[in-house]
Formats: structure tokens, sequence, C-alpha cells
């Protein structure tokens, strides 16, 4: 009888540990190739590695282009990418050759929208500035004036992207006494308002702009919302704005905000995405003390990087068994 043709499976980095055991236990007629590296893998690396790959099991650090596909080879059938994002893939590069593409929706909505609503808060109460102020020795005596921040009560909060991720943002936001949400995307979201319910509304990203007290960016990146938070939409803020990035670095032009920044047009920003990222240490963005980073560390609970590992192997794997993904891109 004809031996079955073994399948390789290329996996770019060390997973969560339930879903590497998995990985270290194999799965039949399968050989894994793996980047076992907690860094990831340099391009010259992933393009040997993928030559011969039926699936790849990759992150958002790894470009998805023309070039790996070529260098995986005519057989390969499914990219599974262990985020929800999915900007770092050439989707037509892959549709072109039928390859199918697994993304990892809903089991990171909970833990983005608590560090978006971490960073709207950290960022409202000037939390970088008082802890620094504490490590500095500059901890005078309790002051009436000092270091005083915005509240959410009563306030109007604009989402940009009222999907899954935006959606939670607002329902935990709403525990805080925000008296009305404005939200722009591509539609009105009517189920979505209902659901939220009370003061919501879908406005023109203009008014969004100059009404909003607090700003959250909750959408997706594609070409219609790469650089749209530039300096003229800064401009177009309040000056006590709070704006929360948790999306992806690449819907803020940078410069545009830095500028923003140096002419005291926003109140405070926090921001869990840059670009690039990691953002180096010298970047003038972490020269600002009402300008809160994080290390896009927005779906970093252990709960949900071991959900989207767990969804990035089934998709890999029933892409490779050449059955339908349980969570396409297009699904
Ligand atoms: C994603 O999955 O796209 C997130 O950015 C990871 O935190």
């Amino acid at each position: 009888m004809a031996e079955l043709q073994r399948q390789r499976l290329v996996v770019t980095r060390t997973l969560p540990q339930a879903s590497q055991a998995r990985i270290d236990k194999g799965f039949d007629g399968i050989d894994i190739i793996q980047w076992k590296e907690d860094r990831a893998i340099p391009r010259s690396e992933f393009l040997k590695m993928a030559k011969g790959a039926d699936g790849i099991l990759c992150l958002l650090t790894d470009k998805i282009d023309a070039e790996v596909l070529d260098a995986a080879g005519s057989q390969l059938k499914v990219v599974s990418t262990m985020s929800v994002g999915y900007d770092h893939v050439n989707v037509p590069d892959l549709e072109s050759r039928n390859i199918a593409l697994g993304i990892t929706p809903g089991v990171l909505t909970e833990a983005t929208a608590d560090t978006t609503v971490l960073l709207v808060l950290a960022a409202a109460r000037r939390l970088r500035e008082g802890a620094d102020a504490v490590i500095q020795g500059k901890w005078g005596t309790w002051s009436p004036t000092w270091l005083l921040g915005s509240q959410l009560t009563d306030k109007t909060v604009g989402i940009v992207g009222l999907g899954r991720i935006g959606a939670a943002v607002a329902r935990r936001l709403k525990a805080f006494g925000v008296q009305r949400f404005l939200y722009q995307g591509t539609r009105r979201k009517e189920e979505t308002e209902k659901e939220i319910g009370g003061n919501i509304e879908f406005v023109q990203m203009e008014q969004l702009l100059r009404e909003s007290d607090v700003i959250c960016v909750c959408c997706a990146l594609n070409d219609k919302t790469k650089n749209m938070f530039d300096y003229k939409a800064f401009s177009q803020m309040k000056d006590t704005v709070v704006f929360v990035n948790t999306a992806r670095g690449g819907i803020v032009d940078q410069d545009g905000l830095i500028s923003a920044l140096k002419e005291g047009k926003l109140g405070s920003v926090g921001l869990d995405v840059t670009v690039p990222e990691p953002l180096p240490q010298d970047s003038e963005l972490l020269s600002f003390p009402n300008c809160l980073v994080l290390p896009h560390i927005g779906s970093g609970t252990l709960e949900t990087r071991t959900a989207m590992s767990e969804i990035a192997i089934e998709n890999v794997l029933s892409g490779m068994r050449g059955e339908r993904l349980p969570h396409a891109h297009n699904a």
C-alpha cells in the first residue's frame, strides 16, 4: 500500500504553554518545523523554513506576502495567524493562490477592551506622571491642585470602529457614567446600539472629533483607516481630549501625533500600538509626560493568548486536512 504523504507544518514562534505542549506532542502524519525562540523569526530564516510547507502558523509579526508564498511552494494550503488583525497578510496574494487564511476572532475581545479602558483611565488620571513622581522623589505633601485628571462621569466618548472590541469598550465605559457615545465606522450598527443602550449615535467623523471628551480607536487597519488620525484630525479634537489607540499603530500618523502633543493640542494619550513595534527608546513619543505607551499587550492575558493559539492550531490543522477553517478571515 502506498504510504500517505506526510505534511509539513511551519510554526513561527513558541506558543503559550498548553498549545506548545500540543505542538511538542505532534500530530499524526505531520512534520513540524518551529522557530522556538521568543523573538520574531528573521525573514531569511522564515523564507528557508517555509519551503515545502503545507500549513503555516504565524503571528502578526510575520509579514505574509508573495515572497513567503513562493518560498513555501504551490502545495501550501493554509496560513493561520494567531491574531484577529491580518494587516500583515497580503490577502489578494493568498486568494489568487487559493490559500485559506485563518484568524482568531472573538476570543480577544474582552482582554483588549479591558486594556482600552485601562489606558483611558490611566491617561485621564495621569498615571504615568503620578507613578514617575513617586519614583523620582517628587511626591510632596497632598495638594488640592497637583496632578488633576479628568473623570468619565457625564462625558462623551467617541469610538472609532464599533465592532466586537469597540462594543465591549462601550459596555464597560457605560458603567463609569458616560453620558453619550458617538461612533464611526463602515456603517451604522443598530443591533449593537440596542445592545449597548442609552445615548449612542452614529455620526460623521468630524462631529466625533469635535465633540468627544475621550476617543478610542478600535477599528482594523486597512487602506481606508491608514493614517486616519493625522495632525488635522488631532487639531479638530478638544484640547482636553483623552486619545487611546489599542488597534494598530498605522491608523495614527505618528508625526502628526507628535506635533499635536508638542503644541499642547491633546489632553492625554494612551497607546498600546505604535509604528514601528517595538518603539525605539529614543522615539520622541516617549518624551511627553501625558503620553503613556504600552508594548502591544492588549490581548496579553494567559487565558486569551491560550485561546488564540488553540484557534490558530485548529485553523491550520483544518486547512491542512482540506477542510473549512473554523475561523476564516472572510467567514
Ligand atoms: C490581534 O490579534 O490582532 C491583536 O493585535 C493581538 O493583540
